[in-house]
């Protein structure tokens, strides 16, 4: 049977650990050539080896001027998944850190800016550009303490809506997902006191990631609830 992915080029942030090493691993599974991009080199380059098809791309969203110079040295693409994410200070607004807000804020949202301003012109060069957008249920519903996270998520849900009016008429297509509580680090620092093994994994999710980076797929941004994805498939 032909693979899903087969000969597609996607760039994956975050691609060390979590969701986006699952995603990354579901990808080369269906025949992508991977760009792990992110900060963790060692664990990136050992997740390229692994995977065999698939390279490294050095990535701090915290620095503007590197993700310019990240993206002008990706030759061709098709799939950009915008997963990698700072969780922030979990604080009421009364006392939030200014320093913690813009830092959310770049990492979260202005960082996503860039990579789309960097890969725009490849995305739509491709025959069938695919952007993934990792959101979260707080960029929907306001929870105190939800902090700049709930706040840089929704902004970069606003982001990817107009990206889509933007894109229209061409074969780019840029959607949301909302992985909902899974199994990673970011989740147990949300948590502490969850039992982890109640959650579902990455992997479990990764499927997901693959049928929204299929050229076949054409929903254009659209707000997908893995959780709901998931009770659709088990
Ligand atoms: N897990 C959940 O329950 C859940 C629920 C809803 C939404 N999400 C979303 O899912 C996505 C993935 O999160 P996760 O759960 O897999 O969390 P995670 O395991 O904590 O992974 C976060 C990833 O973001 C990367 N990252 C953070 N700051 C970065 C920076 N400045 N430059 C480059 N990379 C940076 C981390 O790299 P380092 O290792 O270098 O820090 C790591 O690879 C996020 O967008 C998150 O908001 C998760």
């Amino acid at each position: 049977m032909a693979k899903e992915l087969e000969g597609r080029i996607a760039l994956i942030t975050g691609a060390n650990r979590g969701i986006g090493l699952a995603v990354a691993k579901a990808f080369a599974a269906e025949g992508a050539r991977c760009i792990l991009a992110g900060r963790n080199l060692a664990a990136l380059e050992s997740t390229a080896r692994a995977l065999g098809n698939a390279s490294v791309l050095p990535l701090d969203l915290d620095d503007p001027e590197a993700i310019r110079k990240a993206t002008r040295s990706v030759a061709a693409l098709d799939i950009l998944v915008a997963n990698a994410a700072v969780l922030g200070a979990r604080v009421p607004l009364k006392d939030y850190p200014l320093e913690a807000w813009l830092h959310a804020f770049q990492t979260n949202v202005h960082a996503n800016l860039l990579l789309l301003q960097g890969l725009d012109a490849l995305l739509r060069k491709s025959d069938a550009g695919r952007v993934i957008v990792v959101t979260s249920g707080a960029a929907r519903t306001a929870r105190a303490g939800g902090g700049s996270y709930a706040v840089t998520k929704a902004a970069l849900e606003m982001m990817a809506a107009v990206y889509a009016r933007e894109v229209a008429g061409t074969p780019v297509r840029i959607n949301m997902l909302n992985p909902g509580p899974t199994r990673t680090a970011m989740r147990a620092q949300v948590a502490p006191n969850e039992d982890p093994m109640t959650l579902k994994t990455p992997e479990d999710i990764a499927p997901l990631f693959v049928e929204l980076a299929s050229p076949a797929c054409k929903r254009q941004a659209e707000w997908i609830n893995a959780d709901v994805w998931l009770k659709s498939v088990r």
